[in-house]
């Protein structure tokens, strides 16, 4: 945890009102965080493993394997990789999660989103063993996301928490409003800012197509979180002056970026998220998370 204003980045641009809130500072504490963990169980002879499962030709997906399974050698995890053709049948799919789920070396596994079309995601992801889902997004880990038992919880939600623990801004007690329901952020992320935690215990409400006048509930939240995937939906005349903004939703147009908060947002807003290397970094150190918790459960 830092001072309030200690990662702060001022910007260059003197009209820039809002103190900015980069991820990387809070992934770095994380991993800084981890490191110990990590060696305590490489010294107990458990050698964290992150398997990685990887099927098609898309060239982003191959990037962030790769990017994962750099980050987990630097880490000192094991990081066994399976890479299945374009061609590969929802048999080949559940083959490789089965060894992984049985590999002794393996206390995490990543099947990365998206897969060809032929691939049912959802029905690979049920056949994954819940315990080694370093996403949390397995129907057993929101499960127990919903009743607050311990397991991986999923990394974005997880990391916009944190993210909002590191800069030390107030969530107990406050209006939390979230644009979108989705079930990777949206939703786990309503369900974790509601547990009774110091660092959730929020009032928290869920915005989406379902409610028209949305713009009259992130108005009065002291905190909005925007997780749409429609780029630009959220503008400054939907927040309130000295609001606190995080990013989470993003679309991509090939490698562009194209973030749910407009720009302007900065002008209005008194903390925000960066548009690049915001809430990205934080979900990155949180699957790392959830993979030293795996590791450290299986160990026990
Ligand atoms: N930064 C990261 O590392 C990271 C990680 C995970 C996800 N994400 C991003 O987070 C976003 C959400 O992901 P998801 O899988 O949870 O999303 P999703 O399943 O696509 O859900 C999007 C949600 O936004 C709502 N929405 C869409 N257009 C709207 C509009 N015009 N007005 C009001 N609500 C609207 C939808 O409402 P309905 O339910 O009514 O359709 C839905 O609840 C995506 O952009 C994704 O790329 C980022």
């Amino acid at each position: 945890m830092t001072a309030p204003h200690e990662d702060a980045v001022s910007s260059e641009n003197t009209q820039h009102q809002a103190r900015l809130l980069p991820g990387k500072p809070v992934a770095d504490a994380v991993f800084a965080e981890l490191a110990p963990r990590i060696e305590a169980l490489v010294a107990a002879g458990h050698r964290p493993g992150l398997g990685t499962i990887l099927v098609g030709e898309d060239s982003a997906s191959a990037g962030y394997i790769r990017m994962k399974m750099d980050r987990a050698a630097e880490l000192g995890f094991t990081s066994p990789h399976v890479h299945l053709p374009q061609s590969a049948t929802q048999a080949d799919v559940l083959a490789a999660i089965t060894d992984m789920n049985d590999a002794d070396d393996v206390d995490a596994v990543l099947l990365q989103h998206p897969t060809p079309p032929q691939i049912d995601f959802d029905a690979a992801l049920l056949a994954l063993d819940p315990d080694k889902d370093v996403d949390g997004l397995h129907p057993v880990n929101m499960g127990r996301l919903a009743l607050g038992m311990p397991g991986p919880v999923p990394c974005t939600p997880a990391g916009i928490e944190t993210l909002l623990a590191h800069y030390e801004i107030p969530v107990a007690g406050r209006e939390v409003c979230i644009l979108g329901r989705g079930t990777t952020l949206g939703r786990p992320l309503a369900l974790l800012l509601s547990q009774k935690r110091d660092t959730a215990n929020a009032a928290v409400t869920v915005v989406h197509t379902g409610v028209p006048d949305w713009p009259a509930y992130t108005r009065r939240a002291e905190i909005v979180i925007a997780a749409a995937g429609v780029p630009g939906i959220l503008q400054p005349e939907h927040l309130t002056p000295g609001v606190t903004v995080v990013g989470g939703g993003v679309r991509y147009e090939g490698r562009k970026l194209l973030p749910d908060v407009d720009e302007s947002c900065e002008q209005v807003a008194g903390a925000i998220t960066p548009r690049v290397g915001g809430v990205g970094p934080t979900t990155i150190a949180m699957l790392f998370r959830n993979a030293v918790e795996a590791a450290e459960r299986r160990r026990a």
